[in-house]
């Protein structure tokens, strides 16, 4: 291969990231070096200005054929809010309707974030010569004399609003997410910032041995690690697990439905068309009576940012047990919201400390709670990942794809 053809084949595979790799991983700072010397030593200016110009480029992310949350919808109000999903940066604003809107977040005349603008009369405009765009990303230049025409576009993407967050998607997507389910009441929801790649947090999401020694509420304490009952499998597509063991003791267990004495039961299913696992957790007596005053789900969902970040969507549901137990949830649901989040919270602390953990299960010493990790990476390739396309940009997680990926 010749410079200039591994230059392009190196451009295509995005250099931002080989980057951000390249100062993440110490063992990938050779191949920065051989980047920046191949940059310096072209003679052909158009080739060093194409070279760099692929150091900003920008791709729509196969993942946006399914429809990912992204904040709260009461954060965006009159300025625009930066958002990005597997890579690809989104500006969301306000139309002229006050109705949510979507743009990819380069400004198509020089590549400005339009979140960085401001939004006039409905439209996004670029904060660098004033380029602006309606929620079709039909946009209009300042100098242009035909004020009516479209003089310049920019992709948009399709956003709904959904329990209080905003979903988006790309435009030709029509197949809706579910979240809830008939029968569940709505608690409310939060998310988070997780600094870890994807995988690593699925994995942690993916197996509750981890519960005595990481969360202070959920589940048992070390000693009732003895005691769990777990299954884990795969089925359509999605990895179904068990878990079951004596639930542990805490201030104020009573207050958010937890019983005392008394068996704690999770179970879950993790879908990865996008990725989301609905945590149901009720709890039993000796004789294997539901005690629960209530039955307790959170719906998380997980989006990747890029290769090096994670956002954790959580959504919260009850199902009434007793028929007192709408009243105690109405009086206790801030609470509830609140240690949800702080035990939620004690996951994030353990991923920044395992975030560089890699792909490749190889050599890890595994237990038998570590199943889903397996089931986990092959539905990440299967259906999430699933457009060959995508996979170039993943070699770091050990996956081999070599195919050039698509740019705008
Ligand atoms: S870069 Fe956006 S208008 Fe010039
Ligand atoms: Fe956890």
């Amino acid at each position: 291969m010749c410079l200039v053809d591994w230059l392009q084949y190196s451009i295509y595979l995005n250099p931002a990231v080989s980057f951000c790799r390249s100062h993440c991983e110490k063992s990938q700072v050779p191949h920065l070096t051989v980047q920046i010397w191949s940059l310096i030593g072209l003679s052909n200016t158009r080739s060093l200005i194409k070279a760099v110009g692929g150091l900003i480029m920008t791709k729509i992310s196969p993942v946006l054929r399914f429809f990912h949350p992204c904040v709260l919808e009461r954060k965006l109000k009159t300025k625009p809010i930066k958002i990005q999903i597997d890579g690809t940066p989104i500006a969301l604003f306000r139309d002229g309707n006050n109705k949510p809107a979507a743009v990819l977040d380069r400004c198509p005349h020089r590549f400005t974030p339009l979140s960085a603008g401001a939004v006039e009369a409905g439209r996004i405009v670029c904060p660098y010569h004033g380029w602006n765009f309606d929620k079709s990303g039909c946009g209009k230049r300042p100098f242009d004399a035909n004020e009516a025409g479209v003089t310049c576009k920019v992709p948009a993407f399709k956003v709904i609003e959904k329990n209080g967050y905003l979903w988006v998607a790309r435009k030709d997507v029509v197949e809706e997410v579910e979240i809830g389910e008939e029968g569940w009441d709505y608690i409310g929801a939060f998310g988070f910032e997780s600094p870890a790649p994807l995988h690593v947090v699925l994995d942690n999401f993916n197996e509750d041995e981890h519960f005595p020694f990481v969360h202070k509420i959920l589940g048992w304490d070390a000693e009732g690690s003895r005691h769990i009952k777990h299954t884990a499998r795969v089925e359509n597509d999605a990895i179904h697990v068990t878990y079951s063991a004596p639930q542990r003791k805490f201030f104020g267990m009573r207050l958010v439905g937890f019983a005392p004495k008394s068996q704690f039961n999770m179970q879950w299913a993790m879908h990865f068309n996008p990725i989301r696992a609905s945590y149901t957790a009720s709890f039993t007596n000796a004789e294997d009576e539901d005690v629960s005053i209530t039955h307790s789900r959170a719906t998380i969902f997980f989006v990747p940012v890029d290769e090096y970040n994670t956002t954790i969507h959580v959504f919260l549901f009850y199902k009434p047990v007793k028929s007192w137990s709408s009243l105690v949830m109405s009086l206790t649901k801030n609470l509830f919201l609140y240690m949800a989040r702080k035990d939620l919270e004690s996951d994030l602390k353990l991923h920044k400390l395992v975030s560089h953990t890699p792909y490749d299960l190889k050599g890890m010493y595994l237990s038998p709670f570590d199943k889903p990790l397996q089931y986990s990476r092959a539905l990440l390739e299967g259906v999430y990942f699933s457009d060959k396309l995508h996979r170039g940009e993943r070699e770091r997680t050990g996956l081999d794809g070599r195919e050039k990926t698509p740019h705008l």
